[in-house]
């Protein structure tokens, strides 16, 4: 496949940063230290996004807060996948009308995959006075020309361009974390599973080249980073568009094989992409790649998989997960699941049933279908009503529940070498090296180290342990 993907260049970075410095010098007029506060909603992507938009925003000297109130810049990145995230999307943009009326100057921005959507950027542009910018995911890398923009000029900014998308190189980061980092290493989708709209947001499938992956990922290694995410939509299909392609198998033995005491993990993966070499590599690499894999299968019947264009059936998905066992037989498998997709009958959903007692999960991500607009399946026939549905989704939930609680279980008793990562109300956290949470008591100290702990209980949630 030929590369169409836009690079921009070192000089469009540049010129982005000339931006925060401007915005830099409005700001130096200001009584206080301004503050942002960036508020994420979706997936690990969004996260990574939202790094960077920190970055670009302590560039323009902008210090950070979590409270709306004292805010003098919101940024809302948002999350189109299900009509929930929208909802509490909206509901929190519509509440800010209050901090906005208490502070009259504060600027409130909307980014992320709702506002690439043409029907949310109308409703916002029409209902939602309160936002000042609007852009959307091809925008981003140029979020500092706008913010400058919208300063400039006191007028409501909105960018919204359609385009297949760009890879941008070189954006400051700011990390939230200092154990756990997230590194993308593609962007967008070209699999339109009819009922997903990442495809129409986020653009066609486009790799960074390995060099500038394998770099951030040996900077993060020699800041001391020890849970290393490669992020992608498919993550399987990487490199298929380089101008010397590379597969994601070779990409991670790379990876590996970078010095320095860390995990790697990487998500998501599409089934049809899975491949023998990258269980292969896996499994050559037990020290450096973490064994857990999620493999969203999101239905268990050929027909729904078909209507849902998904490209693989019950069967071939059984075969990867029996092929990744052989592999590597201490993996633990993650998945996601859509619950009603349009037509489903209810002796299809029981093939969804069958198939997690035939694979066992560790952990499911339940989802209840929600018609997005513009794809394929929001114009599907959808006859079973939200109460049938809801029921279904129980009993699996509650089904799954009890496997995972089932698999916890079988951890106590072991001695696991776990990466401390932090601590909430409850403790220290720890995650195995397939990513199960371990609740365990300690100093902080302990925190982004690899310890031996023994698991002593467990629940559906998590496992408990101690220090070995
Ligand atoms: N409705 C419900 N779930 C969805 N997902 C994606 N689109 C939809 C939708 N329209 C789920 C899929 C995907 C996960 C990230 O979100 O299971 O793997
Ligand atoms: Fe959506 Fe399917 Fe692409 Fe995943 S692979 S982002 S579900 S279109």
């Amino acid at each position: 496949m030929k590369r169409e993907t836009t690079q921009i260049g070192p000089a469009q970075i540049a010129a982005q940063m000339d931006y925060c410095m401007k915005v830099h010098a409005m700001n130096a007029g200001m009584d206080h230290t301004p503050l942002a506060m960036v508020d994420t909603y979706g997936c690990q992507q969004n996260e990574a996004d939202s790094e960077r938009l920190r970055g670009y925003l302590s560039e323009m000297g902008y210090g950070f807060t979590d409270d709306e109130h004292e805010a003098d810049l919101v940024l809302v990145n948002t999350c189109a996948i299900r009509e929930h995230a929208e909802q509490r999307v909206l509901g929190n943009v519509g509440a800010l009308t209050h901090t906005k009326r208490a502070n009259p100057n504060q600027i409130v921005c909307l980014c992320g995959c709702m506002a690439q959507e043409e029907h949310v950027a109308k409703k916002v542009k029409e209902s939602y006075r309160q936002v000042d910018l609007l852009f959307g995911p091809h925008a981003l890398w140029r979020f500092p020309e706008l913010l400058w923009r919208f300063r400039a000029t006191g007028k409501r900014v909105f960018e919204r361009t359609e385009e297949p998308g760009s890879i941008a190189e070189g954006i400051p980061v700011v990390r939230q974390d200092g154990v756990k980092a997230w590194v993308s290493i593609m962007y967008g989708c070209n699999n339109f599973c009819t009922y997903c709209i990442v495809p129409y947001v986020r653009g066609r499938e486009r790799s960074r080249k390995p060099e500038d992956i394998l770099a951030e990922i040996r900077g993060l290694a020699e800041e001391g980073y020890k849970d290393i995410t490669l992020l992608g939509q498919n993550v399987n299909s990487y490199g298929k568009d380089l101008d010397e392609p590379m597969d994601f198998a070779d990409l991670l033995a790379r990876a590996a094989q970078i010095p320095g005491e860390f995990l790697l993990r990487f998500m998501t993966s599409h089934p049809k992409d899975a491949s023998q070499k990258l269980f292969d590599t896996m499994a050559a690499w037990p020290e450096k790649i973490a064994p857990c894999f999620h493999l969203p299968f999101q239905a268990g019947s050929d027909r729904v998989l078909k209507a849902m264009n998904r490209v693989y059936d019950r069967a071939g998905y059984l075969d990867k997960v029996r092929r990744l066992r052989a592999a590597v037989p201490d993996a633990v498998i993650t998945s996601d699941v859509i619950v009603g997709f349009p037509g489903e009958t209810p002796e299809e959903f029981e093939e969804t049933m069958t198939l997690i007692e035939e694979v066992r999960f560790d952990a499911l991500f339940t989802f209840i279908y929600s018609p997005r607009v513009g794809t394929p399946a929001a114009s599907l026939p959808d006859p079973m009503s939200r109460e049938e549905k809801l029921k279904e989704f129980q009993r699996l939930v509650e089904r799954q529940d009890q496997i995972s609680e089932e698999k916890h279980a079988a951890y106590i008793g072991r001695t696991v070498r776990c990466l401390v990562d932090g601590k909430d109300e409850k403790g220290l956290t720890a995650r195995t090296p397939g990513n199960r949470l371990v609740r365990l008591t300690g100093g902080e100290s302990l925190i982004g180290r690899f310890v031996p702990i023994h698991i002593t209980g467990a629940n559906k949630w998590s496992l408990f342990g101690e220090q070995a």
